[in-house]
């Protein structure tokens, strides 16, 4: 089969879909692939580390994509690639399928095959493909350290000539993927480390890596048969943000990553919470893309509200690349293992439910029961 991997179009984009360890193994496969030239290079991967592999290098995004039986991708092709590509032939990028219905409608419309790395389901057997968990697990990271960063204070206790400096203290909000691997983080930085989430289940997982839950005393678990957390009603926001007002004041930083699959994220801290903190605090707001949990975040800026600083950093995991690849490349490969068969072409079986909830356009359809409309 012929696979080909161009470089990203997002600005600011520096992961590319897969590294040379990857393409490797699909040249010793038998596939014949084409990588773009300085795909990867923002990632710490020069053309010369494809060349190595035995892919061939070209200049030209839609001639890749027009010889290609199979594109990969990190985030949407551009139309001018999506034009490129041939009727049947085949896609994988993580492709904000429950809300950029456009980029849908032009892939179903070219007739090509669209397979969403962010909509891998949340199964056990499903692990491995999962990019929305190797991506958030980095931004989490990522996260701990940005708040490290821009804190005047020391995050471990210290105790020195100069006298015995308490550790910071750390709230994260949201204990999913990205906000367990920032707890995680925090407390090998050495923070008081607090956290909070709607899933009752999340609570056993915080105090495992040696953080503090905190909820409020009659806060009904929120989990949904999917593992998520249902949206909370009006009510349960009201209340889950004047519980969490205390808990913010006293925090010296503050990682909110709530996040409902497919909607706006939900609202945590008002700015009335932020004003009240101790000037030169911090606030990391992992949300900012789906509207943020914070009142203030702008995405992509710094603000500032009576000395506390909010973040809302976007496209986190792009800013480890290297990492950000390897494990999408990972994610990847143990997804052509599931629909490359035998004789080395597209096998796709709808029967099987990984299939048949990632592939989102086939045959010129939009197979809609997985967008959210
Ligand atoms: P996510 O990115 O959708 O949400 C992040 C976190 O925000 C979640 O823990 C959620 O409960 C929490 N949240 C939502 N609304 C909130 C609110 N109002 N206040 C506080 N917290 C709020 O979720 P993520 O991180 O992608 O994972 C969610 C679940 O899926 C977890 O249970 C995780 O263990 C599970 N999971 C299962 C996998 C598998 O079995 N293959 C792989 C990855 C995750």
């Amino acid at each position: 089969m012929k696979i080909g991997i161009n470089r990203e179009n997002a600005p600011g984009e520096n992961r590319v879909a897969a590294s040379p360890d990857l393409v490797s193994k699909l040249v010793s496969s038998g596939h014949d692939v084409a990588v773009q030239s300085g795909a990867g290079a923002s990632a710490g991967f020069p053309d010369a580390t494809y060349e190595e592999t035995g892919a061939s290098l070209g200049d030209s995004a839609s001639s890749i994509a027009e010889s290609s039986d199979l594109l990969l991708h990190v985030g949407r092709p551009s139309d001018k690639e999506i034009d490129a590509m041939q009727i049947g032939s085949a896609l994988a990028a993580t492709l904000d399928a429950r809300r950029d219905a456009e980029a849908i409608e032009a892939l179903a419309n070219a007739g090509v095959t669209a397979l969403a790395m962010d909509l891998v389901p949340r199964i056990a057997r499903a692990q491995s493909m999962d990019v929305l968990s190797s991506q958030a697990s980095i931004a989490g990271y990522k996260a701990a350290l940005m708040a490290a960063n821009a804190l005047s204070r020391f995050f471990p206790m210290m105790m020195t000539a100069a006298g015995t400096i308490p550790p910071a203290r750390v709230l994260i909000l949201g204990a999913g993927v990205a906000g367990l691997q920032a707890i995680a983080t925090a407390k090998r930085l050495g923070a008081d480390v607090y956290a909070f989430d709607v899933r009752a289940a999340a609570g056993e997982q915080v105090e495992s890596l040696g953080a503090k839950f905190i909820a409020p005393p009659d806060a009904a678990d929120a989990e949904t048969e999917g593992g998520y957390a249902r949206a909370q009603t009006d009510d349960e926001n009201e209340r889950q943000r004047s519980f969490l007002a205390d808990h913010v004041v006293r925090a010296d930083a503050v990682i909110t990553t709530a996040a409902i699959p497919g909607r706006q994220a939900p609202l945590l801290i008002e700015t009335d919470t932020v004003a009240e903190m101790r000037p030169g605090s911090i606030i990391i707001d992992l949300a900012a893309e789906t509207g943020g949990n914070v009142e203030a975040t702008v995405a992509g800026e710094d603000v500032h509200v009576n000395g506390v600083t909010v973040k809302g950093p976007v496209n986190v995991p792009s800013l480890m690349p290297y990492h950000a690849s390897v494990t999408y490349a990972r994610n990847l490969e143990s997804l052509l293992n599931l629909i490359i068969g035998e004789d080395l072409s597209l096998t796709l079986d709808f029967d099987d439910e990984v299939v048949d909830a990632m592939c989102v356009t086939h045959d010129g359809e939009i197979r809609g029961h997985t967008i959210n409309r």
